[in-house]
């Protein structure tokens, strides 16, 4: 991504917020002292202890291996492992304002890398007009050129099928309907044919 070691440090420590869940990642006790009252959805395990201000304690604290209590994955533990990343790493945990200014920088550098959105047209939860441009669909050179239908198109297409009464296992039924209509139309096509004779 062309992020170099100080950038990498210093979006690490993005960590000084939030929390980690074993039922989501993998990582992280279900629950802490710093966690079992929430704010919202009790549990997991935070890197620091305000878990909801953004400050440079998540350095500090994986300096001082504080509390058990505290979460420290490898690639957090790596920070002062490594020599390279731990000079900014010993930096921050010093001085908040460098801290700051480092991952203000390195934060809009990681955004303007930009980010792709898959599918494409988004997802809709509910049913509120999508507004955004969709991004436009440049076929890769290698592509064979045979576009595949997004999985949230798909589940439209199913939907009106189904509403229909249709289904997989399930072909549609006959029209009634239709079926009627067709035949008043042959009907009065036949009347006004026999009527000019
Ligand atoms: C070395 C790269 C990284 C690794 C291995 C990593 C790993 C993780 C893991 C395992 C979680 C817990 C997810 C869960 O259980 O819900 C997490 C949460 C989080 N990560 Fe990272 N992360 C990395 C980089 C970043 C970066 C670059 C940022 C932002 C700039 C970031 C921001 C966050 C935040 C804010 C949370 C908390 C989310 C929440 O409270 O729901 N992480 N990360």
């Amino acid at each position: 991504m062309g992020l170099n070691d100080k950038e990498i440090v210093a979006l690490s420590g993005a960590h000084t917020l939030g929390r980690s869940r074993p039922e989501r990642s993998g990582w992280g006790k279900p629950e802490t002292k710093y966690t079992k009252d929430g704010p919202g959805t009790p549990g997991g395990q935070s890197w620091t202890v305000q878990w909801l201000k953004f400050d440079n304690s998540y350095f500090k604290d994986i300096k001082a291996k504080r509390d058990e209590d505290l979460l420290v994955l490898p690639t957090d533990a790596v920070l002062f492992e490594d020599p390279s990343f731990k000079v900014y790493a010993e930096k921050y945990a010093e001085d908040q304002e460098t801290f700051f200014k480092d991952y203000a920088e390195a934060h809009a550098k990681l955004s303007n890398l930009g980010a792709k959105f898959d599918p494409p047209e988004g997802i809709v939860l509910d049913d509120t007009p999508v507004q955004a441009v969709p991004e436009k669909f440049v076929a890769a050179k290698y592509s064979t050129g045979k576009r595949e239908l997004s999985d949230s198109m798909k589940q439209k297409i199913r939907a009106e099928y189904e509403s229909f009464g249709g289904g997989p296992d399930k072909p549609l039924p006959t029209n009634y309907f239709l079926n009627i209509i067709i035949i008043i139309g042959v009907l009065a096509i036949l009347t006004s044919l026999l009527g000019n004779y």
